[in-house]
């Protein structure tokens, strides 16, 4: 299959939002504004703006306000049209209509590589992304594009990746690489969150996939790693053991919205950077924001 077909990903949002506590207990993390839109908003849209026409959200059962977010809401569209009340219907309308949602349900916290491996079925036998909404990147490409055709000149699947310092190593997966091409290592192997002595480089993997469906097989087979968690990053390392994958150095702004700060961070740059935003999100929905 030709990579620029890729049409799914998954969004794993099941964690529990410790760090944004007590708000996270009514309000799933995924859901907290940047401007008018929820956080997870964001990702969706750079999903469909790299070509994805399924994404499968990977939730948990007491987080159903993501599900009924990307719902049609049949009241509230009558509501606005009684009201006449267009423009918001039509930014209502465009949610439910960026693409095909599915949803899988991850019960236990036991780790990524589990949330991915719980979308097993409706990822089936094709090549997919794997977004995690933590990461925002602000960018003119959509990041998930921009891995999309990075890892066409080569190995067909890949993660971005970018340079940590070293008090950050044990945050992250970590990319073992060889060999590098315009911005595009050759991955061969990942560790998941290691000690500094034991980091084999300093490319900390950045919450953006494309994996062979291979990786759900290698999943059900391993074994719990880092945190006592079934790890992505393990399946990945053992995927690229046999068969080297791309890492490739991200660009654009990056934020790290799984902390409050970084969340703050976010918000003030979509906020102010209206103006030069219009170029990374839609600009109708940037108007909007504009607004208020
Ligand atoms: C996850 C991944 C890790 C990656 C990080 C940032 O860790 O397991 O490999 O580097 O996201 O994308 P978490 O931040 O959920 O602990």
């Amino acid at each position: 299959m030709h990579l620029k077909s890729i049409k799914k990903a998954v969004i794993p949002a099941a964690g529990y939002g410790t760090r944004f506590l007590p708000i996270t207990k009514v309000v799933p993390k995924e859901l907290l504004p940047i401007g008018n839109k929820p956080a997870i908003h964001y990702v969706v849209e750079e999903a469909v703006r790299s070509g994805v026409e399924e994404i499968i959200l990977v939730c948990h059962p007491s987080k159903n306000g993501i599900i009924d977010y990307f719902k049609r809401d049949k009241d509230l569209q009558i509501f606005l049209e009684r009201k006449g009340k267009k423009e918001e219907m039509a930014v209502i309308e465009s949610i439910e209509s960026m693409a095909n949602f599915r949803v899988v349900y991850q019960k236990e916290p036991l780790g990524l590589g589990h949330a991915v491996w719980c979308a097993r079925k409706e990822i089936g036998d094709e090549p997919f992304l794997v977004i995690l909404p933590d990461v925002l990147i602000a960018d003119e490409i959509p990041a998930s594009q921009y891995l999309i055709d990075s890892c066409q000149n080569g190995d067909e699947w890949g993660m971005l990746v970018e340079r940590v310092t070293p008090s950050e190593v044990s945050s992250y997966g970590i990319a073992r690489v060889d060999r590098m091409k315009e911005k595009v290592y050759r991955l061969t192997g990942a560790v998941e969150k290691p000690k500094l002595s034991q980091a084999p480089s300093d490319l900390g993997i950045l919450g953006r996939y494309l994996l062979p469906p291979e990786i759900l097989r290698i999943l059900e087979r391993v074994k719990a790693g880092a945190l006592g968690e079934i790890q992505l990053t393990d399946a990945i390392d053992q995927l690229a053991r046999e068969r080297p994958g791309s890492a490739v150095m991200s660009r654009g702004e990056i934020f790290d919205i799984g902390t409050p700060e970084g969340l703050k961070e976010a918000y003030q740059y979509f906020e102010e950077a209206v103006g030069r935003i219009s170029r990374t999100v839609q600009e109708g929905q940037m108007k909007v924001l504009r607004r208020r």
